[in-house]
């Protein structure tokens, strides 16, 4: 039932469709993490500075601490625990679990969430302002300064940022032999 208060939505999560009813000011990340109990989703600041709660909605990468519920009416969200497919880590994963991408974890659903949706940002051609010449059809090489800028968003309280980054850049390499 939709009110002044409160609003009737449906979100597809990981493939799988949901009805809610929602207080209109819920954001995405306590629905997904409290009305869903899909708790991968991490809470860190609640305030869009810290990343750990980076979901992928239809594709893009966005903070969901700052993404209320109802604004996400009737989308794909893509969290942690979607991304594995029949039990097969993605390449990102394996390759952050290889290469010691973390070390407290806290950070690490937002970390590959956001690594997924920026591959697939640089991937488009989207630039960055590390080495992008401001170009339209400009695809900046992705370089190790390429992928910090573009990480930017996702801070590590244990500082895993040198293995972070090896993980994406090892991962981008293959995704780019793979073709
Ligand atoms: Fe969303 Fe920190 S919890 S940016
Ligand atoms: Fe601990 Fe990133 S691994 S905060």
């Amino acid at each position: 039932m939709n009110d002044d208060t409160r609003s009737d939505i449906s979100l597809r999560v990981n493939d799988k469709p949901y009805q809610l009813a929602v207080d209109n000011r819920r954001t995405l990340l306590d629905a997904v993490r409290d009305d869903l109990s899909l708790t991968g989703t991490k809470k860190g600041c609640d305030h869009g500075q810290c990343g750990a709660c980076t979901v992928l909605l239809n594709g893009q990468r966005v903070l969901s601490c700052l993404t209320l519920a109802v604004a996400a009416d009737g989308a794909d969200v893509t969290t942690i625990e979607g991304l594995a497919g029949d039990g097969e880590l993605r390449p990102i994963q394996e390759a952050f679990v290889r290469l010691d991408g973390f070390q407290c974890g806290f950070c690490t659903p937002g970390q590959i969430c956001s690594a997924v949706g920026m591959l697939a940002e640089h991937a488009a051609g989207w630039p960055s302002a590390v080495t992008c010449d401001g170009s339209p059809e400009h695809t900046p090489e992705l370089t190790e300064a390429e992928v910090r800028e573009r990480m930017s968003g996702n801070l590590c309280r244990c500082s895993a940022y040198p293995s972070i980054v090896r993980a994406i850049l090892e991962t981008a390499a293959r995704e780019a032999v793979a073709g």
